[in-house]
């Protein structure tokens, strides 16, 4: 087994990564979790995923119980919220209770959110089971759900006990969901480690196989990266943002394109625009760019938008949540495994990089 921490003082807690559910009691009997357990799934998790770690469960001397929210982001809202409460009142749980989230982003950021609320805050565990939840949404405590149109605009910071990654429940998640997820791990090699991007344009094929030793090693990497920006910045108030880089332009995608395309299909298009960004302001040189997109070509992932509305991705990224002042932010690039905050004032040339996307 191998052992990461996140180190956050008193909310320090263990990652654990695995090839299956067997020790999942073990992890909770070391986190001193004693009471009722619910582990909260979603419809597709449920079919593939759920029987392996409810049977890892059975010898628990916990009461187990198991709830199911339909798959996808249309979930991801007050109404499920509710409706956890209500299952939650059924079981007249107390505050020793633990719930487990099983499942991709969704399921984690919904789930955390109940158990941060739920008695003012109860255990909460993650197992995630796409790449993009062990790469990224699984580390950091960050929880919520969708409101009224606009993305995790109700949430909280809330660190899980521990989370469980089984990198071979990736096995059974379908192709274009590993490769949006492969997106945030190539993030990580492009904010901070030059040879991790190396390693993952060298073990595509391993990767996509879903090789236990290369998962094992990557999701290491991952979380260690992810680890050690939150550990620095937990609630986001400056370092913590280099995780956004690609986004300003993915996340105005995303929306422009009414949520059809993956988040890491949209990021993936905004690193592109990153890397031309910055070498229109001689920050970083055209090889490298070169470099980025030939790893996202090989990883499956877009590099451009055919017939994208230059003037409507440029009117939404205002719209972005995270804007100050109403001045655009980028993370650019300096090099693969070097990156910079910047407001970039200069409509003209955001338009020519976002025109270079079509
Ligand atoms: N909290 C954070 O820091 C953070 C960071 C990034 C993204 N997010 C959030 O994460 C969400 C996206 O997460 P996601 O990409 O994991 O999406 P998701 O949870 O919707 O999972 C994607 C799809 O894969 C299915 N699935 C999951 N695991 C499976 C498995 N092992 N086998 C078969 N099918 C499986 C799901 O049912 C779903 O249909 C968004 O809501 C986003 O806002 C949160
Ligand atoms: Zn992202």
């Amino acid at each position: 087994m191998i052992k990461q921490n996140v180190n956050l003082g008193d909310r320090t807690y263990p990652i654990y990564i695995e090839t299956d559910y067997g020790s999942i009691e073990k992890c909770l009997e070391s986190a001193k979790i004693s009471g009722t357990i619910v582990v909260i799934t979603d419809s597709n998790v449920d079919k593939f995923q759920c029987a392996d770690l409810m049977s890892a469960l059975e010898s628990c001397k916990n009461p187990v119980y198991k709830y199911v929210i339909d798959a996808g982001e249309k979930s991801k809202n007050l109404m499920t919220i509710q409706k956890i409460y209500q299952y939650l009142m059924s079981l007249k749980l107390d505050r020793k209770a633990t719930l487990v989230a099983l499942g991709g982003g969704v399921v984690g950021d919904i789930t955390g959110f109940a158990a941060a609320t739920f008695l003012r805050g109860i255990n909460f565990v993650q197992v995630p089971t796409t790449l993009l939840a062990q790469a990224d949404s699984s580390v950091g405590g960050k929880v919520g759900v969708d409101f009224e149109g606009s993305k995790n605009i109700i949430g909280s910071f809330y660190q899980p006990k521990f989370v469980y990654i089984n990198v071979n429940s990736l096995k059974t998640l379908p192709e274009r969901e590993l490769k949006a997820g492969l997106a945030e791990v190539v993030k990580h090699g492009i904010i901070l480690d030059m040879e991790f991007f190396e390693y993952i344009d060298d073990n595509i094929d391993k990767i996509f196989k879903v090789n236990e030793d290369v998962m094992k090693y990557l999701t290491k990497v991952n979380c260690s990266i992810k680890a050690g920006i939150v550990e620095k910045d937990e609630k986001e108030n400056g370092l913590r943002e280099i995780l956004n880089f690609g986004h300003t332009i993915g996340h105005a995608i995303e929306s422009v394109m009414n949520f059809e395309l993956l988040h890491g299909e949209c990021i993936a298009i905004g690193f592109v625009g990153a890397f031309k960004l910055a070498g229109y302001m001689g920050m970083v040189n055209a090889s490298e760019l070169e470099k980025v997109i030939s790893l996202l070509k090989k990883a499956g992932l877009p590099v451009r938008l055919e017939g994208l509305d230059v003037d409507r991705v440029y009117k939404q990224m205002f719209y972005d949540k995270k804007i100050k002042d109403n001045k655009l932010t980028f993370i650019l690039p300096k090099s693969i495994g070097g990156v910079l905050q910047l407001i970039v004032d200069d409509e003209q040339l955001i338009k020519k990089v976002l025109g270079e996307l079509r």
